[in-house]
């Protein structure tokens, strides 16, 4: 089996391909091979290529930039996966694809589920619901996984940040009216290799899942609960920090250019009940990410 992995670059793309080569040939796609500004590309590319099944974390993610950039955002996020989308239904390949808790408006305090109506607060969010809808109309075997606050050992990410400003500020002070679950790569790839792995594979988990399933760490936090137990597991470590202070502040007194939703949590009953797929606490993961980190870079303690 060809499996095609775009976005290698990113967090969930890298995580991905060590993940998905027991289950086949990989083709991992950085934006040299499929690059997506460029749609009217894509078919031809993919017809070279040959995949039996695609995997597409590649985005735009600058959530920020995206109020400034919108065509681009578009473009990359709805215009592209729609015309991947086509060579996929045309072929009966599988399409596996990413979206965010970002299509929502995050209002209330109950988890989001996959039949709640999005109502996006922002170009990004707009954009991956764009990108949604288009494979829907499409109609080819196609799975959307929505995930949530994602997080990596590498690349730019809030647990890199606060590893960082760790080790410089005295007081840090974090949002702490948002609540979602930060969700490391490692257990996106994971849960997807799980998929591979199931018996029928991923189109079996496509007819179960009705094309769309909320994929997130269990339980939620706040980005300061999520930076106070970054902080935690750094001094468990043993690591030297300046922070002693880690302040909650509202979402008011941090102003960015894209409004996020208060209520990123999303509803993981489909993911556990219908496909069969548990998912560890964000906890779990941020003890992983931060054994990877030293592991990987050879950092040393302090
Ligand atoms: N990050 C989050 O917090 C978050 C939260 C919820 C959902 N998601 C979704 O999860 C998925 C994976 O996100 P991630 O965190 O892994 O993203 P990421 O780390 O920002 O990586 C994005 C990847 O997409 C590639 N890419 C961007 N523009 C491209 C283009 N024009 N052509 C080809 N490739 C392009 C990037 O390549 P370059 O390195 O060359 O730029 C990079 O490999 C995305 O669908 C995202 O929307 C992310």
């Amino acid at each position: 089996m060809r499996i095609l992995v775009t976005g290698i670059t990113g967090q969930v793309g890298s995580a991905l391909v060590p993940r998905l080569a027991p289950f086949g040939t990989v083709i991992a796609a950085d934006r040299t091979l499929i690059d997506l500004t460029k749609p009217d590309e894509i078919a031809g590319r993919l017809d070279e290529i040959k995949p039996d099944v695609i995997v597409n974390p590649a985005a735009y993610t600058a959530v920020d930039k995206a109020e400034d950039e919108r065509e681009a955002a578009f473009l990359v996020n709805a215009t592209a996966p729609a015309a991947m989308a086509r060579w996929a239904a045309d072929k009966r390949v599988p399409l596996l694809h990413f979206s965010t808790d970002y299509v929502f408006d995050g209002s209330g305090t109950t988890p989001w589920k996959e039949t709640d109506a999005p109502a996006p607060l922002s170009v990004y969010g707009a954009s991956k619901l764009a990108g949604e809808r288009a494979i829907r109309e499409v109609g080819g075997p196609h799975l959307i996984a929505r995930t949530s606050w994602v997080y990596a050992p590498v690349g730019a990410n809030f647990f890199r940040t606060i590893m960082r400003l760790a080790k410089e500020r005295e007081e840090l002070r974090i949002v702490a009216d948002q609540f979602g679950a930060p969700t490391s790569a490692s257990i996106i790839a994971e849960a997807i290799a799980a998929m591979f792995a199931a018996p029928g594979g991923v189109l079996q988990m496509i007819g179960r899942s009705g094309g769309l399933v909320h994929l997130a760490a269990s339980n939620v936090t706040s980005w300061h609960g999520f930076a106070t137990a970054i902080i935690e597991g750094l001094r468990a470590r043993g690591v030297a920090l300046k922070t002693s202070r880690v302040l909650p502040i509202a979402t008011s007194e941090y102003p960015v250019k894209a409004q996020r939703p208060l209520n990123s949590r999303l509803d993981l009953t489909n993911l556990s009940q219908t496909l069969g797929i548990s998912t560890p606490d964000w906890s779990i993961g941020l003890k992983t990410a931060i054994e990877e980190v030293y592991a990987n870079s050879g950092e040393r303690n302090g």
